[in-house]
This record gives C-alpha cells, structure tokens and sequence, in this order.
C-alpha cells in the first residue's frame, strides 16, 4: 500500500511544507513491509490552471502538458492519500483545487485522510473537500488533525501542541486500516 502526503499550497512561505514534513515523521513510525508513505510537494509541479477541452475524466490518463502527465503519474502511484491542506477565505486553497480537477480516474475510488490548519483549525476547507471529493467516490476518513494558527505556529517555525502526536497517528491508523478494507480499485 502507497500513500501521499500530499503538501496542498504553493506559495512562497508556505507552512504547508512543515505540517507535511511533520506528518511524514509520524507516519514513518508506521511503515511497514506492506505500508510506505510518500512526501508530494503540489508546488514542485508548476500546473497550469486546467483550461482543457476535454474532461480529465474523458482523457484516459493521456495528458499533453508534461508536468500534468507528471502529476498524474505521482497521484495515480498511491492507494490512499492525505491532503495536507490551509484554508483559504473559508474553503479550499486553489492550487490543489486545480490539481484536483485536473485529474480523473487518478483519484478514483481511493482513500483520504485530511490534516487541516487555520484560525479555526481550517475545518472549513476539510468539510469542502469531503464534499469535493466524493464526486470520485473518494472514502474520506472521518477524524482529523485540526492545527490551530494562532497556536501552532508563529515566528520559532511550527510547534504543534503536545496532543497531536496522538491525534496523527490515530488519523494514519484509521487510513491504513480502511485502506486495507477498501482495498485498490479494481478497475485501475
Ligand atoms: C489567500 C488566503 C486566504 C486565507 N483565508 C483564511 C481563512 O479563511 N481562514 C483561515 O483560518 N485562515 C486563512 N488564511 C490564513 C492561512 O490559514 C495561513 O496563512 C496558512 O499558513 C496558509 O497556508 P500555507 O502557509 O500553507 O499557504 C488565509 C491565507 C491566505 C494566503
């Protein structure tokens, strides 16, 4: 079993990068023979915003932009996935809603997990996304880590509070162990 993190922002400074990085270190805790993680930085593909034609849906995991061929290749490796995401003015940031639609069948049919952060934990933008995503028939996992701006962040970088540990590994637990259940989509 492959799962992403996903790293969901693009924009210079982004914390993204450190709560990725954070739930990686977790997440190594709880690799196995049968169970790697991935670190998947959206901002390493420059994607262009989707303007296509043709529905991704449609394209057959065929795409002429090399670095969304690129992308599609990375989504499509994994089993599972967690999105790493901020909120942005109440919803989802953007960029990965970009990346999202400028994929199919990539996402189809797998598993996620969400860490979130925000002034209210970005559990605003989590809720978008599960509604997002369930148009892949994407089985989203219902506990999350919630990371408080104001708390867990500032100028000495990113101190998540001492109850996360527990909070990530349960939420890595339950993607493992419904992955294991959901199993790979058939039809890929
Ligand atoms: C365009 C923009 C809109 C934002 N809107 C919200 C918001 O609605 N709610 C919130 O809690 N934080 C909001 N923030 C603050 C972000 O939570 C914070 O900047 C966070 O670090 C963004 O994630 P990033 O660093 O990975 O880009 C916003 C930030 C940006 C850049």
């Amino acid at each position: 079993m492959k799962i992403g993190i996903i790293s969901g922002s693009i924009r210079q400074g982004r914390n993204s990068a450190h709560v990725a990085r954070w739930v990686k270190d977790h997440a190594d805790a709880l690799a196995s023979d049968g169970v790697e993680f991935e670190l998947v930085a959206l901002a390493d593909y420059d994607l262009p915003l989707f303007d296509g034609a043709v529905l991704p849906a449609m394209m057959n995991k065929q795409y002429d932009n090399p670095a969304v061929a690129a992308w599609s290749e990375k989504i499509d490796s994994f089993d599972a996935y967690v999105f790493v995401t901020p909120e942005y003015n109440h919803g989802v940031p953007g960029a990965l809603k970009n990346a999202v639609d400028s994929l199919g069948p990539e996402w189809t049919d797998k598993v996620v997990a969400f860490v979130s952060y925000g002034a209210d934990g970005g559990v605003r933008a989590v809720e978008q996304w599960r509604q997002i995503l369930a148009n892949f028939n994407i089985y989203a996992i219902r506990s999350t880590v919630a990371l408080a701006l104001f708390q867990e962040f500032g100028h000495e970088g990113f101190a998540p509070l001492e109850r996360r540990a527990q909070e990530i590994e349960a939420v890595l637990t339950s993607l493992i162990q419904t992955t294991e259940r959901v199993g790979v989509p058939a039809s890929l």
